[in-house]
């Protein structure tokens, strides 16, 4: 991990210093660096580029940060290109920005690995600011993220359903969380019949866990999609779609990261969250295509397709979310490979009803995490028509509209009037290519601060 510090001076030893680069030129200008010394060193203006420029016995390091100067971005990008031979300087004009250097510096580190030696940086960041600023949350709540990207990041080998239910528990420690898992029996007794259908073909069973956190004020339930690996079940997915995988658990991560990061913040809202658990593999007791599935509210599904298993966990999950009567219901998932046929790789999708929606879009303003709003259209409902169950968990042969008709079939497991946001991260939930904005490579942790903002606003 990155260690930040915050001064109200520079340091007289050498250091390298960021300056940004804006399309309308260098934004401080007190370095001595001219127009010439730009050109030479080749300094680009495209968001997260770096050229390093020697002034005196420090190195300039110049960041592009194109037309739109966000800090946290110029913080990240600052961090990747420096060395950590020595102490990287962020200059801020206020507390404000400030806190936003903080942050932005310790989500734009390279995600730490296990299994590689040296890996973690250990580079010094230190934030000069006029005035006295305390950094402390900023760095707790970033760095939280950070250790959620690394569970995130771990392979099915070494992550499976309880193995992350003892995880949450590891995580929520010393917090005024509550942590209850719910093992294979337990999820019987309590009518998890998705749950339990699509952790039936693995030897790691299935698990719920739920997370409380009372902060007082409104109500919001968490729900998150946790498939420690998702092979297709018998519905086998090639060989090429089932690389990544491991990421499918994602959304359950992040709901942790939210739950935990809300305690660290004190945030005065009460939360529940659910994290829905399961390896879905295939084998002799895997659900077969065509099977039925009562899930928690009662509904019956006929499984045509055992690949859509994010929304049979979900559809439990949300359903227990929606007997607490809470006044938000968020999920978040990596639902379809559809979100990316939609909307690239960086912007989730999001779709829901009633104030979240609008709740939701607010926060990601706010946090600059990029999310888009999609329809659900009505009358995609009958693609879901069964002639066996009260609803079917795909339409065979049907790819348009994939990402929405996820969402219409989660929409059954919430009240008619829910105010609901479900969030779709298969697109932006892992990052296969360079780092961008404050996402390194592999799992980004996208969403986390979006649903924490929304906390914040009841
Ligand atoms: N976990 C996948 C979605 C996914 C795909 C996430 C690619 C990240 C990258 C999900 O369980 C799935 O397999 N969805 C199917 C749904 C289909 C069978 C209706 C899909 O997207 O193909
Ligand atoms: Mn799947
Ligand atoms: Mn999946």
């Amino acid at each position: 991990m990155i260690k930040v510090a915050s001064a109200t001076s520079s340091p007289t030893t050498p250091h390298q210093i960021a300056i940004p680069l804006s399309d309308s030129g260098l934004l401080t200008s007190e370095h001595g660096i001219t127009q010439q010394l730009l050109d030479l060193h080749k300094a680009d203006k495209k968001p997260g580029t770096a050229a390093r420029i020697l002034v005196g016995q420090n190195v300039a390091l110049v960041i592009g940060v194109g037309s739109i100067y966000k800090p946290s971005d110029f913080a990240a990008a600052a961090v990747r290109a420096a060395s950590d031979k020595a102490p990287l300087v962020l200059v801020a004009k206020d507390a404000q920005e400030a806190k936003a250097f903080a942050e932005g510096s310790v989500l734009g580190q390279k995600t730490p690995s296990q299994f590689k030696k040296d890996s973690a940086s250990n580079l010094e960041v230190l934030i000069v600011c006029p005035e006295q600023v305390d950094i402390a949350l900023e760095i707790k709540v970033a760095e939280t993220i950070v250790a959620i990207r690394e569970l995130i990041n771990l392979p099915a080998n070494e992550l499976w359903p309880d193995k992350l239910a003892q995880e949450a528990k590891a995580f929520a420690k010393g917090l005024p969380i509550e942590v209850e898992i719910w093992d294979e029996k337990k999820l019987e007794k309590e009518r998890c019949g998705g749950i339990l259908g699509v952790g039936k073909g693995s030897v790691r069973p299935p698990r719920l866990v739920k997370l409380t956190y009372r902060g007082g004020g409104k109500h919001f339930a968490l729900v998150g999609k946790g498939i420690t690996f998702d092979t297709g079940g018998l519905s086998l997915k090639p060989a090429e779609s089932m690389v990544g995988m491991k990421y499918d658990m994602a959304g359950a991560a992040s709901v942790l990261g939210a739950v935990v990061a809300a305690a660290q913040l004190g945030v005065k809202a009460d939360i529940t969250g659910f994290m829905c658990l399961a390896e879905n593999m295939p084998s002799g007791e895997a659900t077969r295509p065509g099977d039925v599935l009562t899930l928690r509210n009662g509904k019956t599904v006929e499984v045509l397709n055992t690949d859509a298993e994010g929304r049979l966990v979900l559809g439990d999950g949300l359903a227990l979310a929606s007997e607490l009567s809470p006044d938000h219901i968020i999920d978040i998932a990596t639902l379809t490979g559809a979100a990316t046929i939609a909307l690239g790789h960086r912007y989730a999708g999001l779709m829901g009803s009633g104030a979240a929606v609008e709740l939701a879009k607010q926060a990601a303003e706010k946090t600059g995490e990029l999310l888009w709003h999609m329809p659900m259209p009505s009358e995609l409902r009958e693609l879901l028509n069964s002639e066996l169950a009260d609803m079917t968990n795909v339409k065979i042969g049907n790819r348009a509209g994939g990402m929405l008709i996820g969402g219409i079939f989660l929409s059954e497991f919430v009240p008619k009037d829910a105010s609901w946001a479900h969030l779709d991260i298969a697109s932006s939930g892992n990052n296969d290519f360079a780092p961008y904005s404050v996402y390194p490579s592999g799992a980004t942790g996208v969403m986390i601060r979006t649903v924490i903002e929304m906390t914040k606003h009841s």
